[in-house]
């Protein structure tokens, strides 16, 4: 096998339309579709070279060598590659993130699309963005939206062919701006993986799942006319019903708890804030993973105005913000 080294660049992205619970733990097949627009301001940029001189899979994650569980879903990932190119080489993988590692935003999406991408691409294979995003999706679910740019979404399908992300509308259909405000570094006490097993344990979740088409086709209209008001409205209200059901779920392995709490006090103090500016007439929104952070929506022009807004908060001078643009899907940066 030729020794090439091959780069790519991919962005995690945000859920307008949450991932929330699995059919398929082991195959990642969620039980809903999801929409997300890709975040342009932050980047993974991931090296693979396949090397027949390694006797073992060589990871390193932002300039440290990666260990434990980190290390092993990278193994695997690369072990999916190999079996579809037909080769047993070791690979050496180079990850870095230009967001702070220690941000509390989640890197797995970005990471996993980069690295299917530039995997594949070392390997010697030419897989469609479409194929890539089944792929990606494998190492960690949200990934499969990484690799198309804009607005983005994950067909939930019912096996491993059908499980796969599909453009909505490219990035320069909308000049949204999405500002990531950091309000907590801490390490989630749930992962996302406890939170999508515990999800259909919430009395709620089915009626989570009944509404979601309603959910899905006024996003999508709203991505579509670029409708502001009824985005907003649409993704605050599909992000509070994501946390309603995490606070009614029952997690096993945390007897003691009632429910998963991810929002800290000054998660609510913003989600508050965030209701009255709009009713003082600025268009802004909000959507929250599964952290405490909080991500603001608007349009181009009101960015400043609700940067400002975020300045005058309680501890808002020390707020770090992190500002991002519709992004592109994952792409090559160099192959030698
Ligand atoms: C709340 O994609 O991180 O961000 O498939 O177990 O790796 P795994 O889960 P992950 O879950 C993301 C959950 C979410 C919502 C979303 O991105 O849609």
């Amino acid at each position: 096998m030729s020794l090439s080294s091959v780069t790519a660049i991919a962005h995690p992205n945000l859920a307008l339309v949450k991932y929330w619970g699995k059919r398929d733990a082991a195959l990642n097949i969620p039980t809903n579709n999801s929409i997300s627009i890709n975040l342009g301001g932050l980047t993974t940029t991931t090296t693979v070279l396949f090397d027949s001189a390694l006797v073992e899979d060589s990871v390193t994650l932002n300039g440290a060598t990666a260990r434990g569980t980190s290390h092993e879903r990278v193994v695997q990932h690369l072990d999916r590659v190999r079996s579809l190119a037909g080769v047993g080489v070791r690979a050496r993988v180079d990850s870095r993130n230009d967001f702070p590692a220690s941000a509390g935003f989640a890197s797995s999406a970005s990471g996993f699309a980069a690295l299917s991408l530039a995997a594949t691409r070392a390997a010697g294979l030419d897989l469609d963005a479409t194929a890539l995003s089944r792929l990606a999706r494998l190492g960690s679910g949200s990934a499969c939206r990484s690799l198309h740019g804009g607005f983005v979404e994950w067909i939930a399908g019912d096996d491993d062919g059908s499980s796969q992300a599909e453009q909505l509308a490219p990035p320069e259909h909308w000049d949204l701006r999405v500002l990531s405000v950091v309000l907590s570094r801490d390490e989630k006490e749930l992962s996302s993986a406890g939170g999508h097993e515990a999800a259909p344990r919430s009395p709620l979740f089915e009626a989570r799942l009944q509404s979601l088409d309603t959910t899905l086709a006024q996003v999508r209209r709203a991505v579509r006319v670029r409708d502001l008001p009824a985005l907003l409205m649409a993704t605050e209200r599909e992000a509070v019903n994501m946390h309603a059901i995490a606070m009614t779920s029952t997690v096993v392995d945390k007897p003691w708890w009632s429910g998963a709490f991810y929002w800290q006090p000054r998660t609510l103090q913003l989600i508050q804030a965030v209701q009255q500016w709009r009713g003082q007439g600025v268009q802004v929104g909000f959507t929250i993973d599964a952290g405490a952070n909080v991500h603001l929506l608007c349009a181009a022009g009101d960015e400043d105005a609700v940067a400002q807004r975020l300045l005058e908060l309680p501890h808002g001078a020390s707020t770090e913000i992190l500002v991002s643009a519709p992004g592109e899907g994952a792409r090559i940066l160099a192959d030698s």
